[in-house]
Order: structure tokens, then C-alpha cells, then sequence
């Protein structure tokens, strides 16, 4: 599975630990940026995130910003996304569970790092539902 990640200035420290949590857990990984410290604006690397899972260059994407919400909005825009913000397991696997949520969003500065790796796990190993789901995802 190829994943493809991206954040701003304020997600870039977890970013940078998650590309190398996945790759040792056997994960694909494409970079979309930042890559810098420097203060960027999020939706420059959101769309290029959102472009990618929208073409199938990846199979689904993972986001940070300090809140979440810059970026959920911005891929939230792309009609082949569905961007779920999560910051906790609970919410990171129903995301995906009743949502199909193809990237997942977190809010560097409101969470932990160990919190950001248990939102992937519970988001990636979480299978969708289907069913009535299917129907509402349908609907968005
Ligand atoms: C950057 O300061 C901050 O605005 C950004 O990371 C994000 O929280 C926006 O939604």
C-alpha cells in the first residue's frame, strides 16, 4: 500500500517520525511537503496531496496541520477525498469505518505523537461497513 503524506510547518515534526513509522512497518510512502520549518501555508501541499489520491498515484493519504481543520478543508474540496479528522483511536477507526475516510487528519499541536501512530493503526486496520454507509458516503 502506497501512502501519501503532507503537512504544514506545524505538523512537519510528526510528519517526519510517521513517514519513518510506516516505512519500518513495511508501508510505501510519498512525501507532498513541507519539508521546511518554515511558516507555509497548508493548502499549497494539501492539493497535492488530494490531487494524488484522486488520481490513484497513492491509495489513501495522511495530513497534519496544528489544528487539523486547514487541512481537512482544503482536501475536503477535491471530490475523490473524503478527509476525516481524528485525535483519538475511536474516532481515527470510525472515520474509515462509517466514513471511508481515504486521508486521515490530525491536529499536531493537540495531540501526542504515540496518539498520532494509534489514530494510523486504528484508521488503517479499520475495514468500511458498508451497507447504510455506503448509501450516506454515496450521498456527500
Ligand atoms: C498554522 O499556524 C496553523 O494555522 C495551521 O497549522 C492550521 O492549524 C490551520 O488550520
Amino acid at each position: 500500500m502506497k501512502i501519501g503524506i503532507c503537512s504544514d510547518h506545524a505538523g512537519l515534526d510528526y510528519k517526519t517520525r510517521i513517514i519513518s513509522y510506516l516505512l519500518s512497518k513495511g508501508y510505501d510512502v510519498c512525501n507532498f511537503g513541507t519539508d521546511s520549518p518554515e511558516s507555509c501555508d497548508y493548502p499549497d501541499f494539501a492539493h497535492a496531496l488530494a490531487a494524488a489520491v484522486e488520481s490513484g498515484e497513492v491509495d489513501c493519504g495522511i495530513a497534519l496541520c496544528g489544528t487539523g481543520n486547514g487541512m481537512a478543508m482544503t482536501l475536503n474540496k477535491h471530490k475523490g477525498v473524503r478527509a476525516g479528522l481524528a485525535w483519538g483511536t475511536a474516532i481515527a477507526g470510525l472515520c474509515k469505518r462509517h466514513n471511508n475516510a481515504n486521508v486521515l487528519v490530525m491536529p499536531a499541536r493537540f495531540i501526542s505523537y504515540q496518539m498520532c501512530t494509534r489514530c494510523i493503526r486504528a484508521w488503517l486496520t479499520t475495514p468500511f461497513e458498508g451497507g447504510r454507509h455506503q448509501r450516506r458516503v454515496e450521498k456527500i
